[in-house]
């Protein structure tokens, strides 16, 4: 297979922390690439007044891979305060850049895994009636569309006298109509039938290539009749191509709820862009959290891959660093799988798995205890030893390719 190149994009905070452990892991199942660093995030904003530089554009559009770790973002008002003092003034405002990432590149299918590892302390457990606990295998992979819906960022505060006039020929508008423009703030939804259909033909192949059973429609077409209406629509036309594969719909306030009773009934799940954020952090808590949130950032020509979290400021600084590098690594295996390098994916799910599973080595996060400069006393495995025991767990698998069947099979592998 041809060289590759990964762009990775640290970012801020506790990115600078996890991607570089990642890279380790990357190295230690030899994926032959060439790793070049580009910036984005907030130091970016704040230094150069652009947290997503043409020069980083520019590399993805060339490499076409990229890892991503997190950035910080906070709200304009802050964002203008902390502008670098020389670009004050000059017309600078502040975007999210992963949003724009996502439009720029259409990177319009954002796939995230929900998936238990057996043995994480962290998996979610059910009260049985007897008194008992049972802990449901939770195998989700949620289909969210990236692009568009709510973030699609049409939206105003005070929105223009064309926009006012053009609402309120929607008889829906007329009690706001009188509202005073600084005291009214809309943000569209905008769903269109090719990138509605797009996610849910995604969201099909994806269970067929890996043995699903159901596709469940995550929305709320009862209330929001055109954009949800649209998106079950297309569910529904698409799923049509899959026979075997059932078609389920259900809203997404009813699906958080049902999420925590029965998590195990659920395969894909396919949702417009919030939906889709929420209902994929909701699932993400079933197992284990924010350390083990993994997700892929997919269009026709580039893809990146990133955790879900942010950039925890509050551990930013902790030397050692004390995170949970997992969801770092579950995207890089996400993107090993993703350019056809599957068995070095699985020897890194595996080795992860066996970690888990062991529970010797455990971060902050896993032992349920509060992070922060006390965790490593008490008894907390920084970020690094982390990554040092799944090093360990490939060099042991690699050695010992039977223990490695054992270790792989059921554990982390998709139904
Ligand atoms: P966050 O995800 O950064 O952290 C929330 C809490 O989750 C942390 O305080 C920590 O307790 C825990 N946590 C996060 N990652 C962890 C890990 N790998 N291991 C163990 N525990 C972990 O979210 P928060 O605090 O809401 O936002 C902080 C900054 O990150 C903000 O500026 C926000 O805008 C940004 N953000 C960026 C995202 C991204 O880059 N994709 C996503 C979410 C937030
Ligand atoms: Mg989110």
């Amino acid at each position: 297979m041809a060289k590759r190149t990964v762009v990775t994009m640290p970012g801020d905070g506790i990115g600078n922390q996890v991607l570089p452990e990642a890279l380790r892991v990357l190295r230690a199942v030899d994926f032959d690439a060439e790793y070049v660093h580009a910036d984005i995030g907030w130091e970016c904003w704040r230094r150069e007044g652009n947290a997503l530089p043409q020069r980083t554009l520019d590399l993805l559009s060339t490499h076409k891979l990229g890892l991503f770790g997190a950035i910080t973002s906070k709200p304009k008002k802050e964002a203008e305060a902390e502008l670098n003092p020389e670009l004050k003034g000059k017309g600078y405002s502040y975007f999210s850049p992963i949003v724009t990432m996502r439009q720029r590149f259409n990177l319009d299918t954002c796939i995230r895994p929900c998936i238990s590892f057996p043995g994480n302390p962290l998996n979610f457990i059910r009260k049985k009636p007897d008194g008992g606990f049972e802990e449901p295998f939770v195998n989700v992979v949620v289909f969210r569309q990236n692009t568009e819906g709510l973030y699609a960022g049409v939206e105003w505060t005070n929105p223009p006298e064309t926009v006012r006039s053009a609402l309120a020929t929607h008889s829906k508008f007329k009690p706001f109509v009188d509202v005073p423009g600084a005291d009214l703030a809309i943000s569209v939804r905008v769903i269109t039938r090719n990138a509605a259909r797009k996610i849910c033909r995604a969201a099909f192949d994806w269970a067929k290539k890996y043995g699903f059973k159901s596709v469940t429609i995550c929305e709320k077409p009862n209330v929001l009749r055109e954009t949800s209406g649209m998106m079950e629509e297309e569910a529904k036309s698409v799923s049509k191509d899959y026979p075997g594969i059932a078609l389920w719909s259900t809203n997404i306030d009813a699906q958080t709820m049902w999420l925590t009773k029965n998590p195990e009934e659920y395969g894909v799940v396919v949702a417009s862009n919030l939906f889709g954020d929420v209902i994929s952090d909701a699932f993400a808590g079933l197992i284990g959290g924010l350390g083990f949130a993994a997700s892929g950032n997919i269009g026709d020509e580039v893809a990146v891959f990133e955790p879900t979290h942010g950039s925890a400021p509050k551990y930013a600084e902790l030397d050692p660093p004390i995170v949970n590098p997992i969801a770092m690594f579950l995207s890089a295996v996400m993107m090993l799988d993703h350019i056809g390098e599957t068995e070095k994916a699985g020897h890194i799910r595996g080795a992860i798995a066996a970690v888990v599973k062991q529970g010797k080595v455990r971060t902050y996060d896993m032992m349920r205890i509060p992070g922060g400069a006390k965790a490593i006393a008490q008894g907390a495995a920084s970020t690094v030893q982390m990554t040092d025991a799944v090093l360990r767990e490939l060099d042991r698998l690699r050695s010992s390719p039977e223990s490695r069947e054992r270790e792989l099979t059921g554990v982390g592998s998709r139904k």
